[in-house]
C-alpha cells in the first residue's frame, strides 16, 4: 500500500500582529486531527508553525488531492478560525477566501504540499515551512538539492542519483507548466526559474524511474495565475537518501541565505533565515523571511520524529550572515531593489499616488 504525506497550511490568525499564530488554534488543530487518526481517516500527524501560519504534516494512505482529507484540514482551519476572532487574534481567518468547502482545498486560500509513494526499507522526508515569502523562494535551494553538483555530492559519485532530475515548473502568471531535464536542460531550466515571481518548480521526479523526490506548494498564486495576489508563504516536502540527496544535502541550500521576495507587507526582498521550530517568529521589520525543517522518518504511514534541523551550531553562520544581509537592505528603505518592484508589491499604493499625480506630469 502506498503511503501519502500532506502538509495543508494557513495563517488564520496571530498575535503580535503578523508574528506568531496562537496556541489555542494549534491546540484545535490537534484535537480535530487526533479524532481523524481515531476515526481512521490519518494514520499520523505533526503539526508546527511558521510565524502566523499554522502547517499541518500529515500521513494517511487516501492518495493525494483526497477530499475527505481536504475537507478535514479545510474544517479545522474554520474552526480555528473562530477561535482567532473570538480572542482578537489578528488576521483571523485570512487565509481562508470561502467559508464552505467545494470538494478540493486548491482554491480556497490554504497552501498544500502532497505526495504518495511506496515506502522504502526507510524513508526519511524533510518538511520545510516558510513564512514571510512566495513558493519562488524555493527555486533556488530545490534547484541546488536536485541539479547542483556543488551542493548534492551524490549527483556525481551516487549512481543511483546520477541519471538526475526532472522538474516541473509552473509559469505563474501564464498558468502554464513545462517538465525540463536535469542535467541536459539546466541552463534551459535556470533561464525560467532565475525569474522567482513568475516561474515556480512545483514537483521534483528521479529520471531513472519517475519517482517523486520534491513537491512545493503553490497553491494560491496558481488559482490566481494572471493577477498578482500577493505572497503565499510556501511548504515543501523532500525525499532524501538511498537514490535521493542526503539529509544534509536537502539542508545544505539554507547555509546561503539567499535573498527572497516578501518580509515587510510582502513587498521587500530580504534574506531567508534558516531557524529552528522556537525561532521560528517574524519579529523584526515582520521577518526577515523564515524557514524551518524538519526531518522525519515515514514508517508505515506514520511519523517518526521530527529532528529539528535548522536548531543546530553550524546554522548560526548563516543566521549572522542573514541578519547582516537584513542589515544591508534595510538601510536601502523604500528604494528598490529593497522594496520590491510596484508590479509585484503586495500593497499597491503607488497606483494611487500615480492618479493623484496624473495631471501634474508635463511633456518634457
Ligand atoms: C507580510 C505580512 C505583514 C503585513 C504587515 C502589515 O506578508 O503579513 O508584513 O503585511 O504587518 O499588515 P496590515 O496591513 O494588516 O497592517
Ligand atoms: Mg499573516
Ligand atoms: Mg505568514
Amino acid at each position: 500500500m502506498k503511503t501519502t504525506v500532506s502538509i495543508i497550511k494557513a495563517d488564520i490568525g496571530s498575535v503580535g500582529g503578523h508574528a506568531v499564530t496562537h496556541q489555542a488554534l494549534k491546540d484545535k488543530c490537534n484535537e480535530n486531527l487526533s479524532k481523524a487518526v481515531e476515526d481512521g481517516l490519518l494514520s499520523d500527524f505533526y503539526i508546527t508553525n511558521c510565524g502566523d501560519d499554522i502547517d499541518m504534516i500529515m500521513t494517511h494512505t487516501n492518495g493525494v488531492d483526497n477530499t475527505e482529507v481536504h475537507e478535514l484540514a479545510f474544517n479545522t482551519f474554520m474552526e480555528g478560525a473562530e477561535i482567532a476572532k473570538g480572542l482578537k487574534l489578528y488576521g483571523a481567518g485570512q487565509d481562508l477566501l470561502s467559508d464552505t468547502f467545494s470538494g478540493n482545498i486548491k482554491g480556497m486560500g490554504p497552501g498544500s504540499a502532497e505526495m504518495e509513494f511506496e515506502e522504502r526499507g526507510a524513508d526519511p522526508v524533510f518538511a520545510y515551512c516558510c513564512d514571510k515569502t512566495e513558493p519562488g523562494a524555493f527555486n533556488l535551494p530545490i534547484f541546488k538539492m536536485f541539479a547542483d553538483p556543488f551542493n548534492t555530492a551524490g549527483l556525481v559519485i551516487d549512481p543511483k542519483l546520477h541519471g538526475g532530475f526532472e522538474f516541473e515548473v509552473y509559469d505563474v502568471i501564464e498558468n502554464k507548466k513545462v517538465t525540463l531535464a536535469c542535467p541536459d536542460e539546466m541552463y534551459d531550466l535556470l533561464a525560467l526559474i532565475g525569474s522567482t515571481g513568475r516561474y515556480v518548480i512545483k514537483n521534483v521526479y528521479r529520471r531513472s524511474d519517475g519517482e517523486i523526490a520534491a513537491t512545493i506548494s503553490t497553491d494560491r498564486l496558481n488559482l490566481m495565475a494572471g493577477k498578482y495576489i500577493g505572497k503565499d508563504d510556501p511548504v515543501a516536502l523532500v525525499r532524501a537518501q538511498s537514490g535521493f540527496p542526503a539529509g544534509g544535502e536537502t539542508t545544505e541550500p539554507f547555509s546561503f541565505p539567499h535573498l527572497v521576495s516578501g518580509w515587510m507587507r510582502g513587498s521587500h526582498n530580504g534574506p531567508l533565515m534558516p531557524v529552528a521550530e522556537s525561532d521560528a517568529r517574524p519579529v523584526r521589520f515582520d521577518g526577515p523571511p523564515r524557514v524551518l525543517g524538519l526531518g522525519f522518518q515515514v514508517c508505515n504511514a506514520k511519523l517518526v520524529g521530527p529532528i529539528d534541523m535548522f536548531a543546530d551550531p553550524a546554522f548560526d553562520e548563516a543566521r549572522k550572515t542573514a541578519t547582516l544581509a537584513a542589515n544591508y537592505m534595510r538601510r536601502h528603505g523604500p528604494f528598490e531593489p529593497h522594496r520590491l518592484p510596484s508590479e509585484e508589491m503586495e500593497y499597491t499604493s503607488l497606483p494611487g499616488v500615480m492618479e493623484k499625480l496624473e495631471g501634474r506630469f508635463e511633456d518634457m
